[in-house]
């Protein structure tokens, strides 16, 4: 084993890079995703829901995610479109028959409340789901229901705070489902790769740590399929950003197969520096398995290297978070390769703050 392999294994190392513990509250994650099915199951909205032409997700970065993994998981359910809208203004769609679920961990960002003030002046049915901040204030001072989550961790880490209430409260209401079973079988599994993943699961027999170390030096560029593992794959993407500071890409099968493959055509020598991860699923359209398997011949000379990577669980729920899971671990473990603490993002931060000044 070299030496920055030793950190994975080294609770020592990987406490003092991991200053902010960002890797002990991944291995909570679904110990998270159990409190938040709670907060769910205590939310009160007793709406007639009949007149909703749509749903909309406000949201950026962190708290934008869960409105993605939404609008894919209820795709082939619910009747009403899933609209993620990741800007200041609206589109000419959103009215009083819209539900609007205005989703910011410290609710206060810009874009988001922005979005808010829209949807109230277009009369829109509203939903915060915060953890404090100007949206929590508005929201109160409107009397709008809010989901009020946990403060103190970064927004990406509250993945499972962000998301299951929403979904909770969509079938309170009646529009889609009940999901508990689904929920259920997702926190099961979770669980279970969480033991699979965690610091105390050594390297020779842990998956996490293992792609990691393969990852280690390269850019990773993520490929899901439409309608299924796109969102894991920008979430992989996001994650790879802000917990192991690297850049990295994702994009979609089939659109990627009628552009992007042949953009590694050229530039050899630094394509040697792109691996490939492909998140894969048994239950993808046999045209798309076809394709991805047709693809990494292709590519197989072309870039570092190519991953393949399988959704494990029956629903769509379970087998986003699955692979959602495994990314996660695998930024942080990126992070401590590179001797990074995980936690801070200052580069929005520092943004942020530059944006109040005007
Ligand atoms: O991960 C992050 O810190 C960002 O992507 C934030 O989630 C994003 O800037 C939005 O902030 P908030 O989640 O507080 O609304």
């Amino acid at each position: 084993m070299n030496s920055s392999e030793n950190i994975l294994d080294s609770f020592e190392l990987i406490k003092s890079i991991d200053k902010s513990g960002m890797l002990s509250v991944v291995e909570k994650f679904p110990t998270q995703c159990k409190e938040a099915a709670k907060i769910g199951d205590s939310i009160k909205i007793s709406w007639d829901c009949s007149s909703l032409r749509s749903v909309i997700v406000l949201g950026m970065g962190g708290s934008g995610i869960g409105g993605d993994i939404l609008k894919t998981v209820l795709a082939d359910e619910l009747n009403l479109p899933v609209f993620v809208n990741k800007t200041y203004q609206l589109p000419a769609f959103v009215n009083n028959e819209s539900l609007v679920f205005a989703v910011s961990y410290s609710g206060n960002t810009e874009e988001t409340l922005s979005g808010f003030d829209e949807a109230r002046a277009r009369k829109a049915r509203i939903v915060a789901v915060t953890s404090g901040g100007e949206l929590k204030e508005k929201a109160e001072k409107l009397n709008y229901p809010i989901v009020k989550i946990p403060a103190g961790f970064q927004p990406r880490a509250v993945l499972g705070y962000l998301f299951f209430p929403v979904i909770i409260a969509l079938a309170k209401i009646g529009l889609i489902k009940d999901k508990s079973d689904d929920i259920h079988q997702t926190i099961e599994l979770l669980d279970e790769l969480s033991k699979n993943y965690s610091s105390s699961n050594p390297l020779d027999k842990n998956k996490a740590k293992q792609l990691a170390v393969d990852l280690f030096n390269q850019i990773p560029v993520i490929y899901g399929s439409d309608g299924l593992t796109d969102v894991s794959a920008l979430r992989w993407k996001c994650q790879f950003n802000e917990n192991s500071k690297i850049p990295a890409f994702n994009h979609i099968f089939p659109e990627l197969n009628h552009n992007e493959i042949v953009g590694w055509e050229r530039l050899k020598e630094l394509n040697e520096k792109f691996s490939l991860i492909f998140l894969r699923d048994e239950s993808d359209h046999s045209r798309l398995i076809k394709r991805m398997d047709v693809t990494k011949e292709l590519l197989a000379d072309s870039v570092g290297n190519i991953y393949e990577v399988w959704t494990k669980g029956k629903s769509k729920l379970t087998k986003i978070f699955s692979s959602i899971y495994l990314g996660d671990f695998i930024s942080v473990y990126l992070a401590l390769l590179y001797k990074v603490d995980p936690t801070p993002v200052e580069r929005i931060t520092l943004l942020k703050n530059r944006l109040s000044e005007t």
